[in-house]
C-alpha cells in the first residue's frame, strides 16, 4: 500500500489539461497507489493530476457512501459524449480541503473511455456516480469545482484559496 501526498490548489499542474494515456499497464500500476491515497482520505475519486502525474486517468469508487452501491473504477482517456437534465449536489476536493458548495451540473452522462484492460467503453452514469466522474474530468482538463461559483460566492473563498496555495490548508473552512 502506497498512499500518495495530494497535490493542492495552486500547483500549476493542476491547471494544466492533462495528456492521453498511451501505456494502459503503467496507469493501472499507478491506480493502485491512488486507490490507497483515495481511501485514506476519504475521497470517492482522485484524478492522476491530483497526485502530481499529468495523464487522464482517474480512479472512482463511491462504495463507501451509506446507501450506494459500486465497485472501484480505473476511467481512462475519458470523454463525456453527452449529458442530460441538471441537477444541484455539494462538492468537496482533496486538493481544496475544508471548502465545499453546492454546484449545479449535468444529472445524467454518456461517457466514453477505455477500461484497465484498454477496452473501449461507452456507459452511462447518473446520481454520484455521475457527479463524481464530471468533477474529474474536470480536474483532467484542469478546471476545479470553485471555477463555477459566482463572483460573490467565489469572493467568499479567494482568501481561503490563496491559504491552501501557501500552507495546504485553509485557516478556516466553509460550505456555501
Ligand atoms: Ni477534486
Amino acid at each position: 500500500m502506497a498512499v500518495l501526498p495530494v497535490v493542492k490548489f495552486g500547483d500549476p499542474i493542476l491547471r494544466k489539461k492533462t495528456e492521453p494515456v498511451t501505456n494502459i499497464q503503467d496507469a493501472v500500476a499507478l491506480a493502485d497507489d491512488m486507490f490507497d491515497t483515495m481511501y485514506e482520505e476519504a475521497g470517492m475519486g482522485l484524478a492522476a493530476n491530483q497526485i502530481g502525474v499529468s495523464l487522464n486517468f482517474m480512479v472512482v469508487d463511491i462504495s463507501q457512501v451509506e446507501g450506494e452501491d459500486g465497485r472501484p473504477l480505473i476511467i481512462i482517456n475519458a470523454e463525456i459524449l453527452e449529458t442530460h437534465g441538471q441537477a444541484d449536489m455539494e462538492e468537496g476536493c482533496l486538493s481544496i480541503p475544508d471548502i465545499r458548495a453546492t454546484i449545479t451540473r449535468p444529472a445524467e452522462i454518456v461517457l466514453g473511455y477505455l477500461d484497465e484492460d484498454g477496452e473501449a467503453q461507452e456507459d452511462s452514469f447518473d446520481g454520484l456516480l455521475a457527479r463524481v466522474i464530471q468533477h474529474e474530468v474536470d480536474h483532467l482538463n484542469g478546471v476545479f469545482f470553485t471555477d463555477y461559483l459566482t463572483p460573490a460566492k467565489r469572493s467568499l473563498i479567494n482568501k481561503r484559496l490563496t491559504e491552501i496555495s501557501e500552507t495546504g490548508a485553509p485557516s478556516t473552512g466553509i460550505i456555501l
